[in-house]
Protein backbone atom coordinates (compact mmCIF):
# COMPACT_ATOMS: atom_id res chain seq x y z
CA UNK A 1 0.00 0.00 0.00
CA UNK A 2 0.69 3.53 -0.63
CA UNK A 3 1.12 6.64 1.72
CA UNK A 4 -1.01 9.75 2.34
CA UNK A 5 0.96 13.12 1.69
CA UNK A 6 -0.20 16.83 2.90
CA UNK A 7 -0.72 18.60 -0.33
CA UNK A 8 0.36 21.67 1.91
CA UNK A 9 3.33 20.60 3.78
CA UNK A 10 4.38 17.25 2.46
CA UNK A 11 3.73 15.34 5.52
CA UNK A 12 3.46 11.68 4.55
CA UNK A 13 2.33 9.05 6.73
CA UNK A 14 1.68 5.08 5.73
CA UNK A 15 -2.03 4.33 4.70
CA UNK A 16 -1.85 1.56 7.79
CA UNK A 17 -1.16 4.13 10.22
CA UNK A 18 -4.83 5.16 10.36
CA UNK A 19 -3.43 8.36 10.46
CA UNK A 20 -6.90 10.22 8.96
CA UNK A 21 -5.43 13.77 8.57
CA UNK A 22 -2.41 15.66 8.55
CA UNK A 23 -0.61 15.61 12.20
CA UNK A 24 1.31 19.24 11.49
CA UNK A 25 -1.62 21.28 9.52
CA UNK A 26 -4.56 19.40 10.11
CA UNK A 27 -5.99 18.96 6.66
CA UNK A 28 -6.87 16.39 4.67
CA UNK A 29 -4.52 14.07 2.69
CA UNK A 30 -3.53 13.17 -0.78
CA UNK A 31 -2.28 9.91 -1.97
CA UNK A 32 1.01 9.36 -3.39
CA UNK A 33 -0.34 7.26 -6.23
CA UNK A 34 0.27 6.91 -10.03
CA UNK A 35 -2.73 5.67 -12.07
CA UNK A 36 -1.45 3.37 -15.07
CA UNK A 37 -2.69 4.07 -18.58
CA UNK A 38 -6.04 2.35 -19.02
CA UNK A 39 -6.55 1.11 -22.69
CA UNK A 40 -9.99 1.50 -24.19
CA UNK A 41 -9.41 -1.83 -25.80
CA UNK A 42 -8.71 -4.20 -23.52
CA UNK A 43 -12.39 -2.90 -21.04
CA UNK A 44 -14.10 -5.23 -23.44
CA UNK A 45 -15.41 -8.09 -20.82
CA UNK A 46 -14.41 -6.55 -17.94
CA UNK A 47 -16.15 -7.19 -14.67
CA UNK A 48 -19.51 -4.21 -14.66
CA UNK A 49 -18.38 -2.30 -12.04
CA UNK A 50 -15.83 0.58 -11.32
CA UNK A 51 -13.27 -2.11 -10.36
CA UNK A 52 -12.94 -2.58 -14.24
CA UNK A 53 -10.40 0.27 -13.87
CA UNK A 54 -8.35 -1.62 -12.26
CA UNK A 55 -4.94 0.02 -13.72
CA UNK A 56 -6.08 3.76 -12.54
CA UNK A 57 -7.33 2.54 -8.77
CA UNK A 58 -4.29 2.73 -5.95
CA UNK A 59 -6.62 -0.97 -4.73
CA UNK A 60 -5.74 -3.68 -7.11
CA UNK A 61 -8.81 -5.58 -7.72
CA UNK A 62 -7.13 -9.07 -8.49
CA UNK A 63 -4.96 -8.72 -5.70
CA UNK A 64 -7.84 -8.70 -3.47
CA UNK A 65 -8.75 -12.07 -5.04
CA UNK A 66 -5.60 -13.94 -4.37
CA UNK A 67 -7.88 -17.56 -4.09
CA UNK A 68 -10.35 -15.69 -1.35
CA UNK A 69 -13.40 -13.07 -2.37
CA UNK A 70 -12.88 -10.44 -4.98
CA UNK A 71 -12.65 -6.86 -4.14
CA UNK A 72 -15.85 -5.35 -2.25
CA UNK A 73 -18.34 -4.47 -4.86
CA UNK A 74 -22.49 -4.13 -5.12
CA UNK A 75 -21.97 -3.39 -8.88
CA UNK A 76 -21.59 0.15 -9.03
CA UNK A 77 -21.08 2.20 -11.73
CA UNK A 78 -21.91 1.79 -15.17
CA UNK A 79 -24.26 4.41 -15.07
CA UNK A 80 -26.15 5.12 -18.18
CA UNK A 81 -25.72 8.54 -20.49
CA UNK A 82 -29.38 10.39 -21.50
CA UNK A 83 -29.43 13.10 -23.52
CA UNK A 84 -31.51 16.16 -22.51
CA UNK A 85 -30.66 18.19 -25.36
CA UNK A 86 -28.90 17.74 -28.84
CA UNK A 87 -25.44 18.77 -26.72
CA UNK A 88 -26.17 17.93 -22.90
CA UNK A 89 -26.02 14.09 -22.12
CA UNK A 90 -27.44 13.23 -18.55
CA UNK A 91 -25.20 10.91 -16.37
CA UNK A 92 -27.69 8.81 -13.99
CA UNK A 93 -25.66 8.24 -10.95
CA UNK A 94 -29.01 8.03 -8.82
CA UNK A 95 -29.16 4.31 -10.11
CA UNK A 96 -26.19 3.73 -8.09
CA UNK A 97 -26.60 0.46 -5.20
CA UNK A 98 -27.71 3.24 -2.48
CA UNK A 99 -28.80 5.64 -4.99
CA UNK A 100 -26.15 8.08 -4.98
CA UNK A 101 -22.36 8.64 -6.20
CA UNK A 102 -21.42 8.48 -3.22
CA UNK A 103 -21.27 4.66 -4.04
CA UNK A 104 -18.21 5.19 -6.19
CA UNK A 105 -16.01 6.59 -3.23
CA UNK A 106 -17.62 4.19 -0.64
CA UNK A 107 -17.00 1.05 -2.05
CA UNK A 108 -13.16 2.24 -2.23
CA UNK A 109 -13.36 3.33 1.91
CA UNK A 110 -14.79 -0.12 2.61
CA UNK A 111 -12.36 -2.08 0.80
CA UNK A 112 -9.52 -0.10 1.83
CA UNK A 113 -10.82 -0.73 5.58
CA UNK A 114 -11.28 -4.74 4.81
CA UNK A 115 -7.34 -4.84 3.91
CA UNK A 116 -6.48 -2.61 7.35
CA UNK A 117 -8.60 -4.48 9.65
CA UNK A 118 -9.49 -1.92 11.96
CA UNK A 119 -10.91 -2.30 15.33
CA UNK A 120 -14.04 -0.81 13.97
CA UNK A 121 -14.91 1.90 11.19
CA UNK A 122 -16.86 5.25 11.56
CA UNK A 123 -18.13 7.76 9.48
CA UNK A 124 -20.30 10.78 9.55
CA UNK A 125 -23.02 12.43 7.61
CA UNK A 126 -26.21 13.77 7.51
CA UNK A 127 -27.04 12.23 4.35
CA UNK A 128 -25.86 9.83 1.21
CA UNK A 129 -22.45 9.34 1.97
CA UNK A 130 -23.46 7.68 5.45
CA UNK A 131 -26.33 5.48 3.82
CA UNK A 132 -23.30 4.56 0.86
CA UNK A 133 -20.69 3.68 3.83
CA UNK A 134 -23.13 1.90 5.89
CA UNK A 135 -23.99 -0.31 3.08
CA UNK A 136 -20.53 -1.04 1.57
CA UNK A 137 -19.75 -1.86 5.16
CA UNK A 138 -22.30 -4.60 5.87
CA UNK A 139 -21.29 -5.55 1.86
CA UNK A 140 -17.96 -6.21 3.46
CA UNK A 141 -18.76 -7.51 6.98
CA UNK A 142 -16.85 -4.45 8.52
CA UNK A 143 -18.23 -3.35 12.19
CA UNK A 144 -19.20 0.48 11.35
CA UNK A 145 -20.62 2.99 13.55
CA UNK A 146 -22.34 6.58 11.41
CA UNK A 147 -22.63 9.76 13.10
CA UNK A 148 -25.60 11.92 12.16
CA UNK A 149 -27.07 15.11 13.45
CA UNK A 150 -30.32 13.96 15.78
CA UNK A 151 -32.54 15.89 13.37
CA UNK A 152 -31.46 13.87 9.82
CA UNK A 153 -34.76 13.00 8.40
CA UNK A 154 -35.67 9.51 9.77
CA UNK A 155 -36.17 7.69 5.94
CA UNK A 156 -31.97 7.94 6.40
CA UNK A 157 -31.94 6.82 9.97
CA UNK A 158 -33.86 3.49 9.05
CA UNK A 159 -31.99 2.77 5.96
CA UNK A 160 -28.38 3.12 8.17
CA UNK A 161 -29.56 1.16 11.29
CA UNK A 162 -30.85 -1.58 8.38
CA UNK A 163 -27.95 -2.07 6.87
CA UNK A 164 -26.30 -2.95 10.58
CA UNK A 165 -24.41 0.47 11.43
CA UNK A 166 -24.30 1.51 15.02
CA UNK A 167 -26.29 5.25 15.10
CA UNK A 168 -24.68 7.66 17.40
CA UNK A 169 -27.40 10.75 16.86
CA UNK A 170 -25.55 14.03 17.81
CA UNK A 171 -27.73 16.50 19.23
CA UNK A 172 -27.26 20.16 17.67
CA UNK A 173 -25.94 20.85 14.30
CA UNK A 174 -23.58 19.10 11.03
CA UNK A 175 -20.26 20.36 12.69
CA UNK A 176 -21.62 19.04 16.17
CA UNK A 177 -21.52 15.85 14.61
CA UNK A 178 -18.46 16.36 12.63
CA UNK A 179 -16.75 16.72 15.82
CA UNK A 180 -18.15 13.60 17.64
CA UNK A 181 -16.72 11.78 14.61
CA UNK A 182 -13.78 13.46 14.65
CA UNK A 183 -12.71 12.35 18.42
CA UNK A 184 -13.77 8.98 18.18
CA UNK A 185 -11.95 8.57 14.98
CA UNK A 186 -8.57 9.81 17.22
CA UNK A 187 -8.80 6.77 18.89
CA UNK A 188 -6.63 3.62 18.38
CA UNK A 189 -7.48 1.42 15.80
CA UNK A 190 -10.41 3.24 14.28
CA UNK A 191 -10.53 3.84 10.22
CA UNK A 192 -12.24 7.01 9.90
CA UNK A 193 -13.96 6.36 6.66
CA UNK A 194 -14.43 9.91 5.88
CA UNK A 195 -15.20 11.19 2.25
CA UNK A 196 -14.22 14.57 2.97
CA UNK A 197 -10.55 13.81 4.55
CA UNK A 198 -9.77 10.20 2.83
CA UNK A 199 -8.11 11.14 -0.48
CA UNK A 200 -9.24 6.89 -1.80
CA UNK A 201 -12.79 8.22 -2.23
CA UNK A 202 -11.87 10.83 -4.93
CA UNK A 203 -9.84 8.13 -6.50
CA UNK A 204 -13.32 6.24 -6.44
CA UNK A 205 -15.01 9.52 -7.57
CA UNK A 206 -12.94 9.64 -10.59
CA UNK A 207 -14.44 6.66 -11.90
CA UNK A 208 -17.41 8.75 -12.85
CA UNK A 209 -15.19 10.44 -15.86
CA UNK A 210 -13.53 7.16 -16.76
CA UNK A 211 -17.03 5.97 -17.52
CA UNK A 212 -18.02 9.12 -20.23
CA UNK A 213 -14.48 8.62 -21.46
CA UNK A 214 -15.26 4.65 -21.90
CA UNK A 215 -18.86 5.20 -23.27
CA UNK A 216 -18.34 8.23 -25.38
CA UNK A 217 -15.22 5.81 -27.47
CA UNK A 218 -12.60 7.21 -25.49
CA UNK A 219 -13.14 11.38 -25.60
CA UNK A 220 -14.61 13.64 -23.30
CA UNK A 221 -17.68 16.44 -23.87
CA UNK A 222 -16.24 20.21 -23.46
CA UNK A 223 -17.69 20.67 -20.51
CA UNK A 224 -17.98 18.70 -17.36
CA UNK A 225 -20.84 20.46 -15.04
CA UNK A 226 -20.57 19.02 -11.11
CA UNK A 227 -21.99 20.15 -8.03
CA UNK A 228 -19.99 21.17 -5.29
CA UNK A 229 -19.82 20.77 -1.67
CA UNK A 230 -16.55 19.48 -0.29
CA UNK A 231 -16.42 18.79 -3.74
CA UNK A 232 -15.59 15.24 -3.59
CA UNK A 233 -17.29 14.28 -7.39
CA UNK A 234 -15.40 17.45 -8.95
CA UNK A 235 -12.11 16.56 -7.36
CA UNK A 236 -12.49 12.60 -8.70
CA UNK A 237 -13.40 14.28 -11.97
CA UNK A 238 -10.49 16.99 -11.94
CA UNK A 239 -8.11 12.95 -11.06
CA UNK A 240 -9.57 11.82 -13.76
CA UNK A 241 -9.09 14.01 -16.18
CA UNK A 242 -5.41 14.66 -15.25
CA UNK A 243 -4.39 11.00 -15.22
CA UNK A 244 -6.04 10.80 -18.73
CA UNK A 245 -4.14 13.37 -19.68
CA UNK A 246 -0.78 12.74 -18.54
CA UNK A 247 -1.49 9.35 -20.37
CA UNK A 248 -2.29 11.06 -23.84
CA UNK A 249 -6.02 9.23 -23.78
CA UNK A 250 -7.36 12.78 -24.22
CA UNK A 251 -6.29 15.60 -25.98
CA UNK A 252 -7.95 19.02 -24.56
CA UNK A 253 -9.09 19.15 -20.92
CA UNK A 254 -12.69 19.66 -20.42
CA UNK A 255 -13.71 22.83 -18.43
CA UNK A 256 -15.15 22.07 -15.04
CA UNK A 257 -18.43 24.00 -14.14
CA UNK A 258 -18.75 23.90 -10.78
CA UNK A 259 -22.37 24.61 -9.07
CA UNK A 260 -23.32 25.77 -5.19
CA UNK A 261 -26.07 27.27 -4.30
CA UNK A 262 -26.97 30.28 -3.65
CA UNK A 263 -27.47 30.05 -0.02
CA UNK A 264 -24.20 28.79 0.73
CA UNK A 265 -21.50 29.55 -1.76
CA UNK A 266 -18.35 30.10 -0.45
CA UNK A 267 -15.84 28.45 -3.20
CA UNK A 268 -18.29 30.78 -5.51
CA UNK A 269 -17.60 33.67 -3.89
CA UNK A 270 -13.54 32.98 -4.01
CA UNK A 271 -13.25 31.54 -6.92
CA UNK A 272 -15.25 35.19 -8.46
CA UNK A 273 -13.12 37.31 -6.15
CA UNK A 274 -10.03 35.66 -7.30
CA UNK A 275 -9.42 34.26 -4.03
CA UNK A 276 -7.12 31.00 -3.36
CA UNK A 277 -9.24 30.43 -0.61
CA UNK A 278 -12.35 30.77 0.92
CA UNK A 279 -13.94 32.55 4.07
CA UNK A 280 -16.56 29.99 5.94
CA UNK A 281 -19.92 31.21 4.62
CA UNK A 282 -22.97 31.11 7.03
CA UNK A 283 -25.05 28.07 7.44
CA UNK A 284 -28.30 28.72 5.75
CA UNK A 285 -31.83 26.71 5.12
CA UNK A 286 -31.84 25.30 1.41
CA UNK A 287 -33.20 23.14 -0.57
CA UNK A 288 -29.72 21.80 -1.69
CA UNK A 289 -29.02 20.36 1.50
CA UNK A 290 -26.32 18.08 -0.10
CA UNK A 291 -23.94 21.15 -1.52
CA UNK A 292 -24.62 23.27 1.33
CA UNK A 293 -21.33 23.15 3.32
CA UNK A 294 -20.00 26.40 4.81
CA UNK A 295 -16.61 25.60 5.08
CA UNK A 296 -15.33 22.82 2.77
CA UNK A 297 -11.83 21.26 4.02
CA UNK A 298 -10.62 20.96 0.10
CA UNK A 299 -11.47 24.05 -0.57
CA UNK A 300 -7.63 25.14 -2.07
CA UNK A 301 -7.46 22.12 -4.29
CA UNK A 302 -11.47 22.89 -6.05
CA UNK A 303 -10.89 26.25 -6.62
CA UNK A 304 -7.51 25.50 -8.32
CA UNK A 305 -9.29 22.48 -10.08
CA UNK A 306 -11.63 24.43 -11.14
CA UNK A 307 -9.31 27.26 -12.88
CA UNK A 308 -6.62 24.04 -14.38
CA UNK A 309 -8.92 23.98 -17.01
CA UNK A 310 -11.12 27.43 -17.97
CA UNK A 311 -13.72 26.47 -15.79
CA UNK A 312 -16.25 28.67 -13.58
CA UNK A 313 -18.79 28.70 -10.81
CA UNK A 314 -22.48 29.03 -10.95
CA UNK A 315 -25.22 29.46 -7.75
CA UNK A 316 -28.34 28.56 -8.36
CA UNK A 317 -31.21 29.81 -5.97
CA UNK A 318 -34.22 27.12 -4.77
CA UNK A 319 -36.38 28.37 -7.14
CA UNK A 320 -34.28 27.14 -9.67
CA UNK A 321 -33.61 23.91 -8.04
CA UNK A 322 -37.83 23.84 -7.65
CA UNK A 323 -38.00 24.01 -11.26
CA UNK A 324 -35.18 21.74 -12.51
CA UNK A 325 -36.14 19.40 -10.20
CA UNK A 326 -39.75 19.61 -11.73
CA UNK A 327 -38.64 19.62 -15.71
CA UNK A 328 -36.41 16.69 -15.11
CA UNK A 329 -39.41 14.76 -13.35
CA UNK A 330 -41.85 15.64 -16.37
CA UNK A 331 -38.84 14.31 -18.40
CA UNK A 332 -39.02 10.63 -16.13
CA UNK A 333 -36.06 11.57 -14.50
CA UNK A 334 -36.86 11.84 -10.82
CA UNK A 335 -34.02 12.89 -8.79
CA UNK A 336 -33.66 14.74 -5.27
CA UNK A 337 -32.99 18.82 -5.12
CA UNK A 338 -29.42 18.50 -4.79
CA UNK A 339 -29.02 16.92 -7.87
CA UNK A 340 -31.15 19.18 -9.96
CA UNK A 341 -28.53 21.75 -8.89
CA UNK A 342 -26.49 21.29 -11.90
CA UNK A 343 -29.65 20.90 -14.46
CA UNK A 344 -30.82 24.04 -13.13
CA UNK A 345 -27.24 25.66 -13.49
CA UNK A 346 -27.71 24.88 -17.15
CA UNK A 347 -30.89 26.49 -17.76
CA UNK A 348 -30.08 29.03 -15.89
CA UNK A 349 -26.99 30.46 -17.15
CA UNK A 350 -26.12 28.04 -20.53
CA UNK A 351 -23.27 26.74 -22.04
CA UNK A 352 -22.55 28.40 -25.27
CA UNK A 353 -23.73 25.58 -27.35
CA UNK A 354 -20.57 23.49 -25.92
CA UNK A 355 -21.14 19.33 -25.08
CA UNK A 356 -21.58 18.81 -21.60
CA UNK A 357 -22.08 15.75 -19.24
CA UNK A 358 -24.51 16.86 -16.25
CA UNK A 359 -24.41 14.23 -13.36
CA UNK A 360 -28.05 13.49 -11.90
CA UNK A 361 -26.12 12.12 -8.63
CA UNK A 362 -29.28 11.48 -5.79
CA UNK A 363 -32.34 9.74 -6.38
CA UNK A 364 -36.10 11.60 -5.57
CA UNK A 365 -37.43 8.78 -4.27
CA UNK A 366 -35.04 9.86 -0.84
CA UNK A 367 -36.21 12.37 -0.56
CA UNK A 368 -39.70 13.50 -2.42
CA UNK A 369 -40.43 16.35 -4.44
CA UNK A 370 -38.92 19.83 -3.01
CA UNK A 371 -41.88 21.74 -0.82
CA UNK A 372 -42.55 25.14 -1.38
CA UNK A 373 -42.46 27.46 -4.46
C1 LIG B 1 -26.93 14.13 -4.40
C2 LIG B 1 -25.68 14.84 -4.02
N1 LIG B 1 -25.11 15.65 -4.91
C3 LIG B 1 -24.00 16.34 -4.63
C4 LIG B 1 -23.39 16.26 -3.39
C5 LIG B 1 -22.16 17.07 -3.14
O1 LIG B 1 -21.03 16.30 -3.02
P1 LIG B 1 -19.70 16.94 -2.43
O2 LIG B 1 -20.03 17.43 -1.04
O3 LIG B 1 -18.71 15.88 -2.40
O4 LIG B 1 -19.32 18.07 -3.33
C6 LIG B 1 -23.93 15.43 -2.42
C7 LIG B 1 -23.28 15.32 -1.10
O5 LIG B 1 -23.86 14.86 -0.15
C8 LIG B 1 -25.10 14.70 -2.73
O6 LIG B 1 -25.66 13.88 -1.83
ZN1 LIG C 1 -0.09 19.29 6.41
Amino acid sequence: MTDYQCPKCGVRSPVESLAWRCPRCHGPWDLDFTAAPVSLDSLTGRVGSLWRYEEALPLAATEATGGGPGAVSLGEGRTPLVPLTSTVTAKLDFLMPTLSFKDRGAVMLAELARRLKPRRVIADSSGNAGTSIAAYCARAGLDCTVYVPAATSPKKVEQIAAHGARLELVPGDREATARAARSAADEGGVFYASHVHNPYFLHGTKTYVYEIWEDLGGRLPEVLVLPVGNGTLLLGAHLAVEELRAHGLIAERPALVAVQTAAVAPLASAFHAGADDITPAEAAPTLAEGIAIPAPPRARQILSAVRAGGGTFHTVTDDRIRAAQLDLAARGLFVEPTGAACWAAIQAHGLEGRTAAVPLCGAGAKTGVAAGG
